[in-house]
């Protein structure tokens, strides 16, 4: 049997509500591992279980130093030769941005999967319970090995740097709108699909141990004021995400003035508000650093790290394009 450790977080998977109806009011993060683990049945014949609550949080408060801490954590487990595998319950809101912060930092080939719930643990058809237990099965399972962190979500699993949250409230919220699942699991049996060929984990430059900058993230819109720009600078940003229209596209003002503060040395990523396709470099954007298909606020996790690790501008465009 495989050994596998289950981190718990919080999130609505340990969510509890005053009526078994109430999918979308309820308090996140109420319940404890131990009692979720015992509304699955089968777990104990999965694996080889031990448990640790390492937070009991809405992920909408989880921050840099809640990945870092999280992160050095799951190191310290994932170091451990009597553990095979992780397992992390987390809430969906923000669930993307800490599996790509641990895809990115952990120096492991175990098993690392997260798994969350759209429902809380006290509604009518929860989907914790069968989320919980497929994240067990994927982490105990040979063809995870190496693959980095995963997400295990309604039957489906998605490798952390493509995978995001695209429905506010229905089970099935998560996808990987370029690539889709890297694997299905029903009944105890994964297929695996494709996996990913960008560098993680034990091939990145970054650990747990990497200090994180800040990174602020800007979004597109019509008559976005250009001032904003130079407020978070102000502000003691030492990189931008632009989220642009289109292939990361900005109003004349905004192209004119994140020219000007990249100029002036501030790391500026172009990424896209839109949620699917790749991006291509244009000359519009001089001394910028582009992503060809992370969200913006995977992207601004990449640049966190990268500014952290004190990289020049083309070690950063080179991380973009190989990360
Ligand atoms: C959270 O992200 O902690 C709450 C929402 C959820 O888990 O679905």
């Amino acid at each position: 049997m495989q050994r596998i450790c289950i981190v718990a977080t919080g999130g609505t998977i340990a969510g509890k509500g005053a009526a078994p109806r109430q999918t979308a009011s309820y308090r996140a993060g109420a319940l404890g591992i131990t009692e979720l683990c015992a509304a699955v049945p089968g777990l104990e014949a999965e694996a080889d279980i031990t448990v640790e609550q390492f937070a009991s949080i809405d992920s909408k408060d989880a921050d840099p130093d809640f990945w870092q801490a999280l992160a050095v954590r799951l190191q310290a487990v994932l170091d451990d030769s009597d553990i095979d595998g992780v397992v992390i319950t987390h809430g969906t809101d923000t669930l993307e941005e800490t599996a790509y912060y641990l895809h990115l930092t952990l120096k492991t080939a175990k098993p690392v999967v997260l798994t969350g719930a759209m429902r809380p643990a006290t509604a009518l058809s929860a989907d914790g319970p069968i989320n919980l237990l497929n994240a067990v099965t994927v982490a105990a399972h040979p063809g995870a090995r190496g693959r980095g962190v995963l997400v295990a979500m309604n039957h489906a699993v998605f490798g952390a740097r493509e995978v995001a949250k695209l429905d506010t409230l229905r089970p099935d919220a998560f996808g990987a709108p370029n690539t889709g699942p890297q694997g299905l699991v029903h009944d105890g049996r994964i297929t695996w699909l494709a996996a990913s060929d960008r560098a993680h984990t034990m091939d990145t430059r970054f650990s747990p141990a990497t200090p994180l900058a800040r990174v602020d993230i800007l979004a597109a819109y019509a008559g976005f004021p250009i001032d904003a720009i130079q407020a978070a600078r102000a502000a003691g940003a030492r990189g931008l995400v632009w989220a642009g229209t289109g292939n990361s596209t900005a109003s004349q003002a905004v192209e004119a003035e994140l020219a000007s503060v990249a100029a002036a040395g501030l790391a500026v990523v172009r990424a896209s508000r839109v949620n699917c396709g790749m991006l291509v470099p244009t000359e519009s954007a001089p001394g910028q650093i582009w992503t060809d298909s992370l969200s913006p606020w995977k992207a601004r996790i990449l640049l966190m790290l990268s500014i952290g690790s004190r990289l020049s501008r083309p070690e950063i465009q080179s991380v973009f394009a190989s990360y």
